[in-house]
């Protein structure tokens, strides 16, 4: 017999299948869309199956690639599935990819990128979250930087090894971007042009917030704001989860025991505090509620393959869920924030908006914990009808877009607050985020550090953990800690699960209570440089909550850095549990801002960079007081004996700011021979900060000591070193 046929045939056939299961793409197109921001696109790439939902406008093309760019990815297809790969040639430092849990470097961490409601997780469970980052930040040995994003929302995994970068979609292909800079920050304000930045948040929005599931009256949530007030300890927020709602109607309120919505959250108002409500995507199927008969009649509830309305369970029971890549559903939902917050309503929390759907009673094995991965979406506008698995990853993104254009249409003249569970990369144009389920644990409360960090890394600079723990009982012991260094997080919230104990600062007896207040009266204190980091950071992108290695990108000590934190760039925080932090060197003074917080073995420890000067203001109980009467500037002068700062102001909220209503204030301090003199230096905006700021305190630290003075800002103030 002649083999010779056959064997040609096997050989045939064995290559075509090789070639079918693994071909590499070769790359259509590569573009500058940006200072040193490359674009990849893969042959074969088709947005129609591939639609962009990260970046904030279409990236377009300017100009050649420069001439040293060296970072290329490698594009394969294998069995419908792409994938990209980055070699890395040097020892990198890896940062990003998001919500994950873990250490704050990267190196040698895999990731699903597959948006899950993952309660009470883990090192290991946190591997899967309720957010999608596809982006990953290097820092080269040098302290230049790049990152690196996989523009898709297909499933996927992203694989960081110190060798190479992984990204493996269980979809169509995609295109690349990279940012090649000379620092990470120059990195972060690249991510910031082509994805945007935060919006200004209202002031409010940076003060206290206290929640649990649930205050589940109307009397209780007065309660509570009342006993903050009587115990002076500052907040801003109460928050309303699902149980003010009818049977989880979402847009109803409980007949007892919300039966007055508008007069509580005046009442609330009267008080100082702003209250915010729980809003979920899930609507109760149930032919008598006006949601579910208004979302029928305007045809937006996703549908099965067979037609049929998908229904999933959630907290109401069997669920319709609107279809967020249709506009008309985007413009539908929008609608329907317009009766419920105006009763005064002052901000919105999204959940279980991964979609989480609860198929406990499906057998093992057949348990998505979302809808099925073939659902159709109908798209619309600039995104095709595609599959689950294809939208799944933007469904929380796309509800975000369309709430916070329902509150804005509401309230045109006020900032939306929303906060959000599940996000997308980019999305932090539309909403603040949280770290999810946590657990009152030590484990948990270290990893809330790192969390935050590797959000802001990720473009969302407004994150925080539930501070205490969710789910769990929580000790005064683990509370105080938590809250010692969560009172300096961007987004500061107390939350209680359902069945836990009572988590308020006063709940623990009088030694917590007492520690609480000095923990939220330094938060308040510092409310000055807080709301200017926002400024900042909604201008250029920049984390809130920084890593520490960002005070000296080259020093290597400095890079897995995860128990300590900066606060912007001048700021920072070494929370009380931190066991040997390594810190950058160079001159950092210790700040004390509250008597008896030195005693106090809970609280984080404060100290500020050489070179800067840091705004405070007076104690507050919210955010809506005067803050500037007087004004305090810490100084801490660098080795040639000069510093400098900047303090935002505006009216805290609405837009006034867009049309000059702000100031934006430059200070220098110098010293010469025996004295300081503090001025400012440059003045930007039209608003008159002498209405705000009448007398100014400063204090500078030199060498552990600390030199005094006080005046004007517009006389310039002498501190004496004698
Ligand atoms: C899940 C959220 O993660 C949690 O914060 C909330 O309290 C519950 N849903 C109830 O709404």
């Amino acid at each position: 017999m002649n083999l010779k046929p056959v064997l040609f045939s096997i050989f045939f056939i064995s290559t075509v299948i090789l070639k079918s299961t693994s071909q590499e793409v070769s790359l259509k197109r590569t573009t500058s869309v940006g200072n040193r921001i490359v674009e990849f696109i893969p042959t074969g790439f088709d947005k129609n199956k591939t639609p962009s939902l990260i970046f904030a406008t279409e990236p377009k093309p300017k100009g050649k690639v420069p001439t040293d760019w060296s970072l290329i990815p490698e594009f394969t297809f294998n069995n419908s599935k792409a994938s990209a790969v980055l070699n890395l040639k040097e020892d990198i430092s890896l940062y990003g990819g998001g919500e994950v849990t873990g250490p704050l470097l990267r190196n040698g961490q895999a990731i699903k990128l597959w948006n899950t409601d993952t309660g009470a997780y883990s090192v290991e469970g946190g591997k899967r979250l309720y957010q999608t980052h596809p982006w990953v930040m290097g820092v080269r040995k040098d302290g230049s930087a790049f990152g690196i994003i996989f523009d898709s929302t297909w499933k996927a995994e992203l694989i960081t090894n110190s060798d190479q970068i992984i990204y493996n979609s269980e979809g169509a292909l995609f295109r690349v971007y990279i940012i090649d800079r000379k620092s990470p920050q120059e990195v972060m304000k690249g991510l910031s042009e082509l994805t945007g930045t935060i919006k200004l948040p209202p002031r409010w929005a940076l003060g206290y917030h206290q929640c649990r599931f649930s205050y589940d009256s109307e009397k209780r949530v007065m309660e509570i704001a009342d006993t903050f007030r009587e115990k002076k300890i500052p907040a801003d927020v109460v928050w309303m989860d699902i149980d003010y709602m009818q049977g989880y109607r979402v847009f109803t309120f409980d007949s007892i025991r919300f039966p007055n919505p508008k007069v509580l959250n005046n009442n609330l108002h009267k008080k100082g505090f702003k209250a915010i409500y729980m809003i979920d995507p899930g609507v109760k199927v149930d032919k008598e509620y006006s949601v579910y008969k208004s979302g029928t009649k305007n045809n937006v509830w996703v549908k099965k393959n067979n037609g049929e309305e998908y229904h999933g369970k959630v907290w109401p029971g069997d669920c319709a869920f609107p279809d967020f890549t249709n506009p008309k559903t985007r413009n539908w939902w929008s609608g329907l924030y317009k009766d419920f917050l105006n009763i005064g309503i002052d901000g919105v929390w999204n959940d279980m908006n991964e979609p989480a759907v609860n198929d406990n009673d499906f057998p093992e094995g057949k348990r998505l914990g979302t809808m099925p991965y073939d659902t159709p979406h109908k798209g619309g506008g600039n995104l095709p009808k595609g599959d689950h698995l294809l939208y799944h990853n933007a469904y929380g993104r796309l509800m975000v877009e369309a709430s916070y254009d329902g509150i804005l249409k509401t309230n045109p003249a006020k900032r939306p607050f929303l906060l959000t569970r599940s996000n997308l990369l980019g999305g932090q144009r539309y909403a603040a985020t949280w770290t999810g389920d946590n657990y009152a644990s030590v484990e948990h409360m270290k990893l809330s550090v790192p969390m935050s960090i590797t959000l802001g890394l990720s473009g969302q600079p407004f994150s925080g953990p539930d501070i205490g723990g969710f789910l769990g009982d929580t000790s005064g012991d683990l509370w105080a800690n938590w809250l010692g260094f969560g009172a300096f997080m961007p987004f500061a919230r107390g939350h209680a699960c359902a069945g836990t104990n009572d988590k308020e600062p006063w709940a623990f007896g009088p030694e917590i209570e007492k520690t609480s207040r000095i923990a939220l009266e330094r938060r308040y204190r510092l409310l000055p440089y807080l709301y200017t980091l926002f400024y900042q950071s909604s201008k250029t992108g920049m984390p809130v909550m920084a890593p520490v290695f960002f005070a000296d990108t080259k020093d290597s000590r400095l890079r897995a850095e995860e128990q300590a934190f900066l606060l912007g760039a001048n700021l920072l925080v070494i929370p009380a549990f931190a066991k040997d932090p390594i810190l950058p060197s160079g001159i950092w003074e210790e700040l004390n801002l509250i008597e008896g917080e030195k005693q106090d073995k809970y609280q984080a420890k404060l100290s500020i960079r050489g070179g800067s000067i840091i705004p405070a203001g007076k104690v507050i109980q919210n955010a809506g007081e005067n803050s500037f009467d007087p004004l305090s500037l810490f100084v801490c002068l660098d080795a040639s004996g000069k510093a400098n700062g900047e303090l935002y102001l505006d009216s805290g909220d609405g837009f006034g700011f867009e049309k000059g209503d702000y100031v934006l204030l430059t200070f220098n301090a110098e010293k010469k021979s025996d004295t300081v003199f503090v001025k400012i230096s440059k003045v930007e905006g039209k608003r008159n900060s002498d209405e705000d700021v009448k007398a100014v305190n400063v204090s500078v630290m030199l060498e552990g000591k600390i030199y005094t003075g006080s005046g004007t800002l517009k006389d310039g103030i002498t501190i004496d070193l004698k």
